[in-house]
């Protein structure tokens, strides 16, 4: 743990605080961490277990190909998923939601971290390695418009994976897509309709389908109602909850809007500026939502009671940038909390009730009362 954060805020004089030699600190520490978790055995009951993810992306490099600038999309990452069940991931445009789903996906090479899959660390897996758990990780993507080939026809968009995966006899290719297509709400004429004669919600049916006909274990949801109009979203999820429990999915489900998120997820992991800044069962952080980020994002969410009419807060400032991230907490220049230790000091990770973690300066006392 960093020494001055042992300090009592009080103490620490911020007039003369080395910055740069505290960022120094942090990294080490979370170089330290890292280290130590990487000798850890997976989780045996999990599906999925993250540690430490970080992806960066080089934006300008030297004659020699060493990164000068580098925006951190993802920036240390840690949870786990167990099967069937759903974590949903939520955090404004451009927190690195999508670049977190394309890298456990192995869509991205992580820039560190460990991703274990069924107990397999994948993370420096080649493309030719991952080839076997390709149609076991499969992804819906947000926009249903442009995802679907033009030319192709539904039936031989959703029967191309089928044959190329050998996932029943060749001659059992049609009945099987066109149970598929029951089950995912597609009609049987469908099979020779074009993309484009369809709905929003229709195609993004196709989609489901598509990623669903090489019988995945784990589907990435990147915002898949987000394009839809509000009246089909509620329609779309429900499909994907009903075949969640039919065929024992387990989804990793993004989306910026909370509300859609706490209809279908076990688990939420709130992310900001490529950090995860609190976690915590669905049931709890509806409850008692604890970083100011999270309530924030909470207070835009309509409350159906109107007994209980929640003031909504608006964020000043705009999102800062992930290539020059604020020093210590990295939401310390929109917070309406936020206090003179914020802007040096990187809060750590707490756990405040069991399975229920956040990193925030406001519950430094709660660590200090535990550990007496
Ligand atoms: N291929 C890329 N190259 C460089 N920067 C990227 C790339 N993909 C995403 N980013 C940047 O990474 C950050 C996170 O993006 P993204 O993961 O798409 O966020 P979200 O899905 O939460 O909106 C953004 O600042 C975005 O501009
Ligand atoms: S650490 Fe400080 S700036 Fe960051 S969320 Fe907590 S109160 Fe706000
Ligand atoms: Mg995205």
């Amino acid at each position: 743990m960093s020494e001055e954060i042992n300090k009592s805020v009080n103490e620490i004089d911020f007039s003369n605080f080395d910055d740069a030699l505290q960022e120094e600190k942090e990294e080490q520490i979370r170089n330290a961490n890292y280290e130590k978790d990487k000798t850890l055995p997976p989780d045996p009951d999990c599906l999925l277990e993250v540690r430490h993810i970080k992806k960066y992306f080089t934006l300008k490099k030297t004659l020699l190909g060493k990164p000068i600038t580098e925006l951190r999309a993802v920036d240390d990452v840690s949870f786990k998923v167990y099967p069937g069940e759903t974590l949903g991931i939520v955090g404004e445009s451009g927190c690195g939601k999508t670049t977190m789903g394309r890298t456990i996906l192995k869509l991205y090479d992580p820039t560190s971290g460990q991703i274990f899959f069924e107990g397999n660390d994948i993370a420096n897996y080649t493309s030719k390695e991952m080839r076997p758990l390709r149609t076991k990780m499969q992804i819906i993507f947000q926009d249903p418009y442009s995802s679907l080939p033009p030319r192709q026809t539904v039936g031989d968009i959703l029967s191309e994976p089928v044959k190329v995966h050998n996932i029943v006899p060749k001659e059992k290719t049609k009945e099987y897509v066109l149970n598929l297509m029951d089950q995912c709400g597609l009609r049987d004429y469908y099979y020779e309709r074009y993309p484009h004669e369809f709905s929003g919600g229709q195609r993004q049916r196709i989609c489901i389908a598509r990623a669903l006909s090489v019988n995945p274990k784990f589907v990435v949801c990147d915002e898949p109602v987000s394009a839809l109009d509000v009246s089909i979203q509620a329609q779309i999820i429900n499909l994907l909850k009903k075949l969640q429990k039919e065929r024992q999915l387990t989804y990793l489900f993004i989306s910026h809007d909370l509300s859609v998120v706490k209809y279908i997820s076990d688990k939420i992991c709130v992310m900001y500026l490529g950090n995860m800044v609190e976690y915590g069962k669905n049931e709890d952080i509806f409850r008692n939502p604890l970083h100011p980020y999270t309530i924030s994002l909470f207070s835009a969410v309509p409350n159906p009671d109107p007994n209980k009419k929640s003031k909504r807060i608006i964020l000043k400032g705009d999102i800062p940038s992930q290539v020059n991230p604020p020093k210590g907490c990295k939401f310390s220049t929109r917070c309406p909390n936020c206090m003179e230790i914020c802007k040096h000091i990187a809060p750590e990770y707490k756990e405040i009730e069991k399975d229920h973690i956040v990193a925030c300066h406001l519950f430094d006392d709660v660590n200090k009362q535990d550990e007496k």
